[in-house]
């Protein structure tokens, strides 16, 4: 193994510098935590899987002209992104009341809602991520109402192809996270989807069954979340049929 520096260790990744100035390697870990890390469990071949899904969404993102910090994938685990300033706000896109909308606002969890919902909360394990307005976020200069106004079209163009892609394999996309991030440019300063997409921060719902695919199946302990993972990737064209549940785990399908 070559010596690399690792910058960060999060929850469900860690982070180590890149071979170039201003790239990174986003190294997916089989780590899945819930409740702001007081539920923890390694779900081996859950890493593999993110990364896959993850890599697979960013390049669609990417031939749709939406910026990303994706430049191209390393291995089963890894992917080379560029280094972001990452915006200190969790963007939430919902299209279905659940989790904690249903108990902030006592709705049934699978309602449609009137129309997409954008969520902003704060980045900050300590304080729980709590739920923040535009005007906090302009007021303590998280980022500036032009900003803004650029994250959430992006954040609606997102979740418009993401809506498409999952309904047209069966599946529901109820809600999802995103994060952004500042790159300069010589002197021009872009914003970019950053962090990842994949099963562990977006709720997928079978359409035909109502089936949880994502990562509510360990929050609410319903077991089978690395089958949940791996029927997403399989229905995406990323792994094939016949290597699900078999003995020699997934067989991922490159591009
Ligand atoms: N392109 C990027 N450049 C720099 N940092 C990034 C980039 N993409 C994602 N990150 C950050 O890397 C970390 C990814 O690790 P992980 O998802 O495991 O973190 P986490 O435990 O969820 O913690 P956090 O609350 O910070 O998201 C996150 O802090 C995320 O904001
Ligand atoms: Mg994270």
């Amino acid at each position: 193994m070559s010596q690399r520096k690792k910058l960060y260790e999060g929850k469900a990744k860690i982070l180590y510098q890149g071979p170039e100035p201003g790239t990174i390697i986003q190294h997916f870990k089989d780590d899945a935590t819930a409740f702001n890390a007081q539920k923890h469990e390694v779900i081996e071949g859950k890493g593999v899987l993110n990364n896959r899904i993850s890599e697979h969404i960013f390049i669609q993102l990417d031939n749709l002209g939406i910026p990303t910090h994706f430049i191209k994938a390393l291995n089963m685990r890894e992917q080379l992104v560029q280094e972001v300033d990452v915006i200190p706000i969790e963007v939430v896109v919902r299209n279905f009341a659940a989790g904690s909308l249903v108990k902030r606002l006592g709705l049934e969890e699978g309602t449609h809602l009137p129309r997409t919902l954008v969520e902003y909360y704060y980045k900050d394990d300590e304080l729980g991520d709590p739920m923040i307005s535009e005007d906090h976020i302009t007021t303590f200069g998280w980022a500036t109402p032009q900003e803004i106004e650029e994250i959430s079209g992006l954040a609606l163009r997102i979740n418009d192809f993401m809506c498409g892609m999952f309904s047209a394999v069966g599946i529901r996309l109820v809600d999802f996270k995103l994060e952004f991030g500042r790159v300069w440019e010589e002197e021009a300063m872009r914003i970019v989807l950053a962090d990842e997409i994949s099963p562990d921060n977006c709720r997928l719902w079978d359409v035909k069954t109502g089936d949880k695919l994502d990562k509510d199946r360990f929050r609410q302990d319903l077991g089978g979340l690395l089958n949940a993972y791996q029927e997403v990737a399989a229905r995406l064209g990323l792994i094939t049929r016949e290597s699900q549940g078999g003995t020699s785990g997934p067989v991922l399908i490159k591009n």
